[in-house]
């Protein structure tokens, strides 16, 4: 492993040379090239922030659930030193996890209702960002209610280590921002970021669902 970017300049000069690679490879018209790259400098910008306030370190492992391009995924590692390790349904990017050097971390996946989202390995962070994988049968009007999370959050919770933590960000889309009843129990269970962020705990989650029943 590469001794950790400290350098906002540096990290962003290094990502953007490694997405002109893919770029230059990418043949397949399916994946949507130009919405992946103009992308990438706000999901940059982004990142950037969000490890600024967590406290993400060398050596942790992180698991990001449908990471898409993998650029978060990038990040960690290249800026962070952890060891990451990731998911999603569309082959199609494995050009560009090819040129950010995290092919083999990312596995190929389709997360569906009450079936695990993480299958093997113990993390000390779970994330997801930007979440589309509790669209059932891919619709975004019919989204995953409590129970579905739920289950999520048992599967989550037995690949973490002890203090383990789960960060969800939902879409930031007044339509897919959890409101009502699944809400309460995001704010119940975990920690709540405003703007559909949550950071649950295993022990918060494992100890709520447990006094509940
Ligand atoms: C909005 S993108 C976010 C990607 C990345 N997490 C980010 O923040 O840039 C949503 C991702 O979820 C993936 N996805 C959607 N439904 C999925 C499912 N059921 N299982 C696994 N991945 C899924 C999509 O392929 C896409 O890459």
């Amino acid at each position: 492993m590469n001794f950790p970017l400290v350098f906002i300049d540096e990290t962003r000069d290094l990502f953007a040379q490694a997405i002109e690679r893919a770029r230059a490879k990418v043949t397949d018209p399916e994946l949507l090239v130009d919405k992946v790259f103009q992308d990438a400098e706000f999901s940059f910008t982004w990142y950037w922030q969000l490890m600024g306030g967590t406290n993400f370190r060398g050596f942790t492992r992180v698991f990001d659930i449908a990471t898409g391009a993998g650029y978060l995924m990038w990040m960690l590692r290249e800026a962070k030193g952890c060891d990451v390790f990731g998911n999603d349904v569309k082959s199609e990017y494995g050009v560009i996890w090819r040129e950010l050097g995290i092919a083999d971390r990312v596995s190929i996946h389709q997360i569906e209702p009450f079936k695990p989202a993480i299958c093997r390995g113990t993390y000390d962070y779970v994330v997801a960002t930007a979440i589309m994988f509790n669209r059932i049968d891919g619709n975004k009007a019919n989204l995953w209610g409590v129970e579905e999370w739920k289950f999520f959050f048992f599967n989550a919770c037995a690949h973490l280590t002890y203090n383990g933590e789960i960060y969800l960000c939902f879409n930031n889309k007044a339509d897919e921002l959890p409101t009502g009843e699944l809400l309460d129990f995001l704010e119940r269970v975990g920690q709540s970021e405003g703007k559909g962020r949550f950071r649950v705990t295993r022990r918060s989650f494992l100890q709520l669902h447990f006094h509940a029943h």
